[in-house]
């Protein structure tokens, strides 16, 4: 298994381009199966889990090909409704292609679909608006198994907020006959962009960004092309990377509208930013004041993908800062191993009480995606020497983190290990 090696203690400075979306991108893959054609994406991020929902679509018949950062999908020949569990029970957005195969293709089996423990992560909300458009579902010891004759619109009104059952449903439903009005939706920017993505391929649908979703059927979906956005998530994660270190950092396409929860916070830290010409710009050397209380939240509100980079920002900031995790009842492997850098954090309940101080080198291990990050990010402030094993986690989502940090100056090689 492959480690990183960091020397930390050095602020980071210069600039980065931001990777493509990895929330964006994967259900909008899964949305290529609406379409008998070849779509194409860019800007598309060359991680694992794209590689994974690659391999998903190939499963099925799709053939993709990547020219520089495009990847190319064609789904002129799909002929298969077996998801093999090798990939499926890998990834959690296995799931979308419940929404997105069943319609044209009828039917599908798929095993349970995985990804990073962070808590229990039930699909019943998936379930059950898939059933109110008209699928059939049962379940056994191999997996989830589902027939869908012709979908038919509904109303449904979810009972929690899903973000990856509202775009489950609303790939359903634009081939869905009627009218489907979605309430309790879910909002992130992601959402959005799927259904920009769907229009592109002539779905009718308004009122994404907002809590009830409106969507009219069509017959048919046509080829389109999509530009992947820019990460958020790893935009947040090198902003507070930035912070960590009292660096200077430069952020190229990072997509600021969707970082408003996130720069807030950063500033109230002491973070000062400009946005010239699309680059975000961040000036970290006056960080020092603690987050006194932060409560992740569904968008726009701060996001749980965050929450262990930040831990890792506030592990070196004066005073303490209580962050508590509204979203994933299990996400605070990050912070135990952050404790093992120096990190004075303890768990009460659901909120993390962080003593600022300062860190120190050690031996750590990712046992999540954005947890993983927050290592790296944690590895960047402290003082001497840390390893970070496990990296198959972040590689599901950084292209290139050791790649980026250099690039910022900061000390960080990756060691291939077969
Ligand atoms: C997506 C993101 C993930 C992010 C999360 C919350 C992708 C590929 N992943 O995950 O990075 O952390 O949104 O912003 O976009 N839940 C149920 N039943 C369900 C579905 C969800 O109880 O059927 C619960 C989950 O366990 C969790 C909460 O609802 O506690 C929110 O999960 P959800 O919004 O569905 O997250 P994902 O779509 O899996």
């Amino acid at each position: 298994m492959d480690l990183y090696q960091m020397e930390g203690g050095y602020p980071l400075s210069g600039n980065v381009r931001i990777q493509g979306s990895k929330n964006a991108v994967l259900p909008t893959m899964a949305a290529a199966l609406l379409q008998r054609g070849t779509v194409v994406f860019h800007h598309c991020p060359r991680i694992a889990d794209v590689w994974c929902m690659e391999e998903i679509l190939k499963s099925v018949g799709a053939r993709t090909r990547w020219c520089r950062d495009s990847l190319l999908i064609d789904c002129s020949n799909i002929y298969s409704g077996e998801i093999p569990g090798a990939y499926a029970d890998k990834m959690r957005s296995s799931v979308f292609l419940l929404g997105s195969f069943l319609p044209r293709y009828g039917q599908i089996s798929i095993s349970y679909p995985g990804g990073c423990t962070i808590g229990r992560r039930p699909i019943d909300l998936h379930l059950a608006v898939l059933k109110a458009l008209g699928v059939e579902i049962y379940e056994d010891s191999c997996g989830l198994h589902a027939r869908a004759g012709k979908l038919t619109g509904c109303r449904y009104c979810f009972p929690r907020i899903s973000v990856g059952a509202t775009e489950n449903a609303v790939m359903a439903a634009v081939v869905a006959a009627g009218v489907t009005c979605l309430s309790n939706c879910a909002r992130e920017p992601e959402i959005i962009h799927l259904c920009h993505f769907l229009r592109a391929m002539g779905a009718r649908i308004k009122g994404e960004g907002t809590g009830e979703i409106l969507i009219k059927g069509v017959c048919r979906l046509h080829p389109a092309e999509f530009s992947v956005p820019s990460d958020r998530i790893v935009a947040g994660t090198y902003l507070f990377a930035g912070a960590a270190t009292r660096g200077k950092v430069a952020l190229e396409s990072a997509p600021v509208e969707e970082m408003e929860a996130v720069l807030g916070v950063y500033q109230k830290m002491g973070g000062q930013y400009q946005v010239k010409s699309g680059t975000l710009v961040t000036d970290s050397s006056r960080v020092r004041k603690a987050v006194p209380f932060l409560e992740t939240a569904g968008y726009p509100g701060f996001p749980t993908d965050l929450q262990s980079p930040l831990a890792a920002v506030c592990a070196t900031l004066e005073g303490s800062s209580r962050i508590r995790e509204t979203i994933f009842e299990d996400r605070y492997k990050a912070a135990m191993q952050m404790r093992k850098m120096g990190a004075d954090i303890q768990k009460c309940g659901d909120v993390l009480e962080i003593k600022g101080g300062s860190l120190h080198g050690a031996c750590v291990s990712a046992e999540d995606l954005r947890g993983g990050a927050a290592l790296v990010v944690a590895g960047l402030a402290a003082e001497g020497s840390t390893e970070i094993d496990e990296l198959t986690y972040i590689d599901r989502g950084y292209e290139h983190i050791e790649k980026d940090i250099t690039l910022l100056g900061g000390r960080i090689s990756r060691i291939y290990r077969s």
